[in-house]
């Protein structure tokens, strides 16, 4: 077992990764589709749910640039061995991409979740939004199944006061791109039983990932760390103190950082820091996740990072979709505070 303990044990949870298991995903935005080609790629049927008629239409042409994306980068760096790969299952990166999104289905209702073992919700991070769809879900999927979600900083104990079954509710916080980052974030709620925590381990290697276990609390470790991080950079900005360029530089060559927190911004979407931060702020009542004014206003202007084309750079190769496109030629911005 990784990380932290907490927690007491529960009723047994039926294994979400054996044979002929359905694991749903809410949300084909960013996390949602990659989150679901990474459980294809395991070889589980997916049924990915998204009210938004664009977002069901896009989320299998974006799955094809992930799934070229990710055969690239793995073929040049590491080769693609999972963890511990579910019995039958191709290995990630393996088998015809064909393949692979055959495993997907794409459906407008929760309802279409009513078959699934395991459901992974990467909808909006907005607290109404993820309360409705926990409602929902709770009344729609069979009573053993578990439910993770993606959030970046709801607390997994208030999510899991929104269904009967809080000792089946558990956090995933995958990191973007899901199908090229080896860990995810285990947030273990307060009642979360220990079966849940068993079987979202075991979901996850199936899928060559570790789970890094954490207790729960208000952007759990990553994002009470980097929220306020990047909001600060951000003011940093507005201030004139530098451009988002040298920021950035000077964490990556620096502190050799992979990534600067303005990049990383850029690539998480705007749009879902700004929600994140009003989250944190919500739910801690800390002052210091109050977002400053620059990010409030590239948000409002639509300026939402990789995924808009434009955020705290410029994004000149963003191709059919923005995180994958720009993802293989990062090197093309200039930045912000440069250009203005
Ligand atoms: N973007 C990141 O880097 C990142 C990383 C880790 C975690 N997260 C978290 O993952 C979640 C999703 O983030 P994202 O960046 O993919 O957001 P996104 O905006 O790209 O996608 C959200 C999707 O949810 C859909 N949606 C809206 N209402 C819905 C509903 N009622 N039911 C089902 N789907 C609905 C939207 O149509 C959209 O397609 C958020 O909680 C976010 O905080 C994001």
């Amino acid at each position: 077992m990784n990380g932290t303990e907490s927690g007491t044990g529960g009723g047994a949870v039926a294994d979400p990764v054996g044979a002929d298991r359905l694991v749903g995903v809410v949300g084909a935005g960013t996390m949602g589709v990659g989150v679901a080609q990474c459980l294809a790629e395991a070889g589980h049927r997916v049924v990915v749910v998204d009210p938004s008629e664009e977002a069901r239409s896009k989320g299998p042409r974006r799955l094809n640039d992930g799934l070229r994306t990710a055969r690239l980068l793995r073929t040049r760096t590491k080769g693609a061995a999972p963890a511990s790969p579910a019995a039958s299952a191709p290995a990630p990166g393996k088998g015809p991409a064909a393949d692979v999104a055959a495993r997907i289905s794409w459906v407008p209702h929760l309802s279409g979740l009513d078959g699934a073992s395991f459901v992974i919700e990467c909808g909006p991070e907005r607290i109404p939004v993820k309360e409705a769809v926990f409602k929902e879900l709770d009344a729609v999927c069979p009573a053993d199944a578990v439910f993770a979600s993606c959030t970046s900083a709801i607390p997994v104990a208030q999510l899991a006061a929104y269904t009967q079954r809080p000792d089946r509710v558990i956090g995933t916080h995958f990191m973007n791109p899901a199908y090229l980052k080896d860990a995810v974030e285990v947030i273990r709620g307060p009642r979360t039983a220990s079966s849940t925590l068993d079987a979202t381990l075991a979901l996850l290697a199936t899928m060559g990932k570790r789970g890094h276990v954490v207790r729960d609390a208000p952007g759990f470790v990553s994002n009470r760390i980097l929220m306020p991080v990047v909001n600060d950079a951000a003011a940093l900005l507005q201030a004139g103190t530098s451009d988002a360029g040298t920021v950035d530089k000077i964490f990556e060559e620096c502190f050799g950082h992979a990534m600067g927190p303005l990049r990383t911004a850029d690539l998480i979407g705007l749009d879902t820091v700004l929600d994140s931060l009003h989250v944190l702020l919500e739910t801690t009542g800390d002052p210091r996740f109050e977002p400053c004014d620059l990010l409030v206003d590239l948000v409002r202007r639509g300026e939402c990072g990789r995924k808009s084309g434009q955020g705290f750079y410029s994004y000149t190769s963003h191709g059919a979709h923005g995180a994958h496109g720009a993802y293989e030629s990062h090197g093309s911005y200039e930045s912000y505070g440069s250009r203005r």
